[in-house]
């Protein structure tokens, strides 16, 4: 048996910004999608979604990832068994981390010699199948795995301080808040496309930031950003209960990550400020999961 796990992400800058060629900075997060896979009589694919076998409809992504890599390797049958420790549909990834993870077991189980560029790259077309239009960021990011400036695909130095993450536990859909950008966009041109690019220019007042391990700055400037996603209409009352919950508790900055209007927030944690941040967003009614940036993508286990 092969297992394979890919991480998720979260977003330091940039979300929604980078839709219009903005950069952004996104950090692969220590919260993995394990994919175990082993030959077998017939497609078997399970998760807690269920188990059945390629399915569209329950497992998309898997029986994507299982499609494409068949015009590569004669798989008849195969079983894969997939365990996550990302929250599906919250913006931290958890699709690209599948399909990441099932096309690198299935690469080296049938023996296919992709490279990291090429699974990133047949991910991305994955996600693009089954959502219609997704940016390449959380693929690239799950694969390549620790700090990646987008669209520059230039790595940086490890954030050296721990995360700590509010899920609101309400979907919102990606597709949707991009429209509601698009069409603020095009009603405000003059006001939203400043606004869109002052978000990538922290992005890249950030960069140099991150180089000098500079949190709090960074912080600062992550705060700066939390405003102006709010600006574009992407919060939600949830949301800015728990930013606010964990700067109120040691946060030295808190945002939403991601599409927004639900999904998740981040915030970066001070010295020994993890766990009151934690429980503040516990209190707040969210979910809080404590993580921390890694360098590693996708890997065999
Ligand atoms: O919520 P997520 O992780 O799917 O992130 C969406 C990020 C956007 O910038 C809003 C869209 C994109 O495709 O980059």
């Amino acid at each position: 048996m092969i297992t394979c796990s890919a991480p998720g992400k979260v977003y330091l800058f940039g979300e929604h910004a980078v839709v219009y060629g903005e950069s952004a900075i996104c950090c692969a997060v220590e919260l993995r999608t394990k994919v175990h896979v082993e030959k077998s009589e017939s497609i078997i694919i399970e998760s807690t979604l269920g188990t059945t076998g390629i399915d569209h409809e329950t497992h998309p992504y898997v029986s994507y990832a299982i499609e494409k890599m068949q015009q590569l390797a004669n798989i008849e049958g195969v079983r894969i068994r997939i365990e996550s420790e990302l929250p599906v549909g919250s913006g931290l990834g958890s699709s690209a981390a599948v399909t990441v993870a099932t096309i690198k077991a299935l690469d080296i189980l049938y023996e296919c010699g992709l490279s990291l560029e090429d699974i990133a790259g047949k991910a991305h077309e994955i996600e693009r199948m089954v959502q219609g239009n997704a940016s390449p960021t959380d693929t690239y990011v799950s694969t390549m795995g620790g700090v990646v400036m987008i669209p520059q695909r230039k790595k940086l130095p490890l954030i050296e301080c721990p995360i700590v993450i509010g899920n609101t536990n309400r979907f919102s859909s990606t597709k949707e808040l991009v429209g509601n950008v698009a069409k603020l966009r095009s009603e405000f041109p003059e006001i939203i496309e400043p606004i869109l690019s002052d978000i990538g220019q922290m992005s890249l007042l950030a960069e140099k930031l991150v180089h000098e391990n500079d949190y709090e700055t960074i912080g600062k400037l992550m705060n700066v950003n939390q405003g102006l996603l709010d600006a574009i209409g992407v919060g939600s009352a949830e949301l800015s209960t728990l930013v606010y919950a964990a700067r109120n508790n040691g946060a030295i900055s808190a945002k939403i990550t991601g599409a927004g209007g639900g999904g998740c927030m981040v915030a970066l944690a001070g010295k020994d400020s993890t766990s009151a941040i934690a429980n503040a967003i516990e209190d707040a009614g969210g979910e809080a999961i404590i993580t921390k940036n890694t360098e590693e993508g996708v890997r065999l286990e």
